[in-house]
């Protein structure tokens, strides 16, 4: 079966609805992975992009003969791909047709403020919002999700979210796998806990509360323990840890080896070779994996740790050569010698108390003041000393808007290979310190906050302008 029970970090067997679980694993229905569309670009001219994106309820058959209510884009769970060119001058139309509102935030996009879709941009029921920008950064597998102050955690976890693809020249001139849905593959890992009737009720347990929500079940574009079907070539997948709070140890049951191409925000300037890869909340990697050594009729399994997520078919024989790129860009430097600032961000803290140097969320208090083109140093540390005592370890997720950055030090030493590209997440564990270079082109107000939702929701996040 495909369900993933009882794993070493849960501390209490009760909070998690095993039965229910088991039951389900029984009834989940053979699925071949669903690719989500690309949404259509409306504006015929050249270097322009415009795009409808409704907000709306959905009803989603994760089980056979079951359905559940959920929330989606243009649909009833998740999101189409938002595809835009470096360069693009871009227009979103979100219609929210919810009875609540809502916020679209395009998680990685280097835009403006008031376009970023944080708290501070609340689409009413009933009601448009148009954001519109210009693409200025490079190729990335980016997202959107809803960022409702209080709420983020409740909306995403009913299906609210998609990704978001930037192409460049680059992107487009380097020799990887670029048929959507064929070789290039999109993966959005999230955890879900489902009802015996199969619904999803976004109700928190102790445990959920202190370190964020743990589901029992785990969904990729939406399916339980899908399966994919490719030929013995190169593959791409770009996957997105889009749950909550959990995250995971990709790896392959055979432990073939893969190599990261990407990070958050774009390449990484060398591919990396690696057999697992960790993803916290919000996260992304882009890998190649070479499946040119198998045979049609070999099945291979895309694992969390030891847990099966998706099993992946050889079809058909292959005639492209499976090439790994060594280069993939020239990833510029940051240079340490050009800092005007450093700042610093203590995580602490656990469930309802979670802070971010002592403080809780303001809507109306600016925690921090920056000016537009400046390196600033950030020493993000994590001083909570577990959630729920000995048994928690209470990592925490720290993103930034408006913003990729680099990662110059972690804990004292260079971050690992992977972690040396473009970043706008980044895990920080219990008594962790990690050291970031930021320079911001774009202005207004924006939020950093722990990517674990439920700790976001708790209050767990930030404001600064750039001026
Ligand atoms: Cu992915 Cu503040 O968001
Ligand atoms: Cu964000
Ligand atoms: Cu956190």
């Amino acid at each position: 079966g495909f369900l993933f029970i009882n794993r070493g970090e849960t501390f209490n067997e009760d909070t998690l609805n095993t039965e229910a679980s088991l039951e389900n694993s029984q009834k989940g229905k053979e699925t071949k992975l669903p690719i989500p569309p690309i949404l259509k670009d409306t504006n015929p001219e050249e270097g322009k992009a415009e795009f409808d994106l409704t907000v709306q309820k959905g009803e989603t058959e994760f089980f056979k003969d079951q359905k559940t209510d959920t929330l989606g884009y243009n649909g009833n769970y998740l999101g189409p791909i938002i595809k835009v060119n470096k360069g693009d001058e871009v227009k979103i139309n979100v219609n929210n047709t919810l009875d609540e509102s809502t916020t679209v935030h395009w998680h990685g996009l280097e835009v403006p403020a008031e376009m970023d879709g944080g708290p501070h941009q609340r689409i009413e029921p009933s009601s448009t919002w148009s954001p519109f920008f210009t693409i200025n950064q490079p190729a990335a597998t980016l997202w959107y999700h809803p960022h409702l102050l209080d709420k983020t955690g409740e909306q995403v976890y009913k299906g609210l979210a998609g990704l978001i693809y930037i192409e460049d020249e680059n992107s487009s001139e380097l020799d990887i796998p670029k048929d959507y849905g064929i070789n290039d593959i999109p993966l959005v890992v999230q955890d879900k806990r489902f009802t015996k009737e199969g619904a999803i009720p976004y109700e928190l347990n102790m445990r959920d509360t202190m370190d964020g929500f743990m589901g029992d079940t785990i969904l990729i574009n939406g399916a339980i323990g899908p399966e994919l079907d490719v030929k013995n070539e190169l593959v791409r997948l770009r996957i997105l840890n889009g749950s909550n709070a959990r995250s995971y140890d990709f790896n392959f049951s055979d432990k073939t080896k893969f190599y990261q191409i990407a990070s958050d925000g774009g390449f990484l300037e060398k591919s990396v070779e690696m057999t697992n890869v960790i993803l916290a909340p919000a996260e992304r990697a882009e890998i190649l994996v070479d499946f040119s050594e198998y045979k049609v009729g070999d099945k291979i399994t895309f694992r969390d740790t030891e847990n099966n997520l998706m099993t992946i078919n050889i079809i058909e024989d292959s005639t492209k050569k499976a090439d790994i790129p060594k280069k993939l860009v020239d990833m510029p430097k940051y240079d340490k010698d050009e800092i005007v600032r450093s700042r610093e961000f203590v995580m602490s803290g656990s469930g309802p108390m979670v802070a971010i140097n002592g403080k809780q969320m303001d809507m109306n208090r600016i925690d921090e003041e920056l000016k537009v083109n400046e390196l600033e140093e950030w020493v993000v540390s994590n001083e909570s000393s577990g959630g729920m005592g000995m048994m928690s370890s209470s990592p925490h997720p720290f993103h930034v808007h408006g913003v990729q950055f680099q990662i110059i030090e972690r804990n004292g030493d260079k971050p690992p290979l992977n972690e040396q590209g473009w970043k706008d997440t980044v895990m920080v564990k219990s008594n962790e310190k990690v050291k970031l270079l930021v320079n911001f082109r774009e202005k207004g107000l924006f939020m950093y906050h722990c990517h674990i939702l439920e700790h976001e929701d708790s209050g767990m996040m930030g404001q600064f302008t750039v001026e």
